[in-house]
């Protein structure tokens, strides 16, 4: 959205944009449980298992747990290419850890056992962080168990938090995975928002971007939540879609009328 349009509808930023600061995150009482629960199994070095369809606002939780954990307690690595095979995973976690690659798996294995070590003999509890796990490759999914091994599995020295589509724990269900599975202790689902959750989502996006008055009908939000099926990030393409439509047009709010054409031929799967 350029700065005239903005300016037109008498806000300061984009409004939908997924460039907003974790402090202005969404976080209605059912998101805030998500995010409690899943830094009460962090807090007790225990991991977990998020998952959502895609844009339900998974990402967006892990950067509210973020927020949430003390930074000086936790050390939390985030990983999001999640295609790689076992070695190069491996490599992937050495760089995000700052520690130096190694040719071998099983000298990299060993790096990243021996810093987890390290941390908790510094108090530090390392948390990572798997997004977008449904993809990971299945050598690295049947070995994370071995990563949460310490001293012969008698210590919780690390939390693994893995994020991904609904599949994911369906693949987590296979005998190979079982011993993965059974650690995560913590097992949480995201599912799309309610139609009145939309319409607090709305005016929440809008009023952190400095809108004063509402923008939205009440039947313009309705048709919003009708047809993003309550997924957030199909919601924000078709809330910036009607707004710059409502810009276009020169009218301040976005009413049903106008809105249902529009949306017609920007359904959820366009
Ligand atoms: N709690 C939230 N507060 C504000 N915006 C959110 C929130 N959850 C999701 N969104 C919006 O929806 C988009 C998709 O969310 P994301 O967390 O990336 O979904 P997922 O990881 O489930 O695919 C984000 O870029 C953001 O614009
Ligand atoms: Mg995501």
């Amino acid at each position: 959205m350029n700065d005239q349009s903005l300016v037109a509808l008498g806000l300061c930023r984009p409004p939908f944009s997924k460039e907003i600061p974790d402090s202005d995150l969404w976080m209605p009482t059912s998101r805030q449980t998500v995010v409690d629960d899943l830094a009460e199994a962090v807090e007790a070095r225990q991991s977990a298992l998020l998952v959502g369809e895609p844009g339900v606002g998974k990402t967006c939780v892990l950067r509210a747990l973020r927020r949430r954990l003390p930074g000086e307690r936790y050390r939390l690595t985030y990983c999001h290419n999640a295609t790689l095979g076992r070695r190069d995973f491996y490599r992937q976690l050495c760089l995000a850890l700052g520690l130096s690659p190694k040719a071998t798996a099983a000298s990299l294995f060993f790096a990243v056992s021996s810093h987890v070590h390290e941390l908790s003999g510094n108090r530090v509890h390392p948390v990572l962080l798997l997004d977008e796990a449904h993809l990971l490759h299945p050598d690295v999914l049947g070995h994370l168990h071995i990563l949460l091994n310490y001293e012969w599995d008698s210590k919780a020295l690390l939390s693994v938090v893995l994020v991904g589509l609904p599949e994911l724990e369906d693949r987590l269900g296979y005998s190979a995975h079982k011993p993965l599975l059974s650690r995560l202790n913590a097992r949480l689902r995201i599912a799309p928002v309610s139609a009145d959750d939309t319409t607090e989502y709305l005016q929440h996006r809008l009023k952190i971007a400095g809108a004063s008055k509402e923008l939205f009908s009440r039947e313009a939000a309705e048709l919003l939540h009708e047809h993003s099926g309550g997924v957030h990030r199909d919601l924000d393409r078709l809330a910036d879609l009607a707004l710059r439509d409502v810009v276009r047009r020169k009218r301040k709010v976005v009413d049903a009328d106008h809105l249902r054409p529009l949306l017609g031929q920007h359904s959820r799967a366009a």
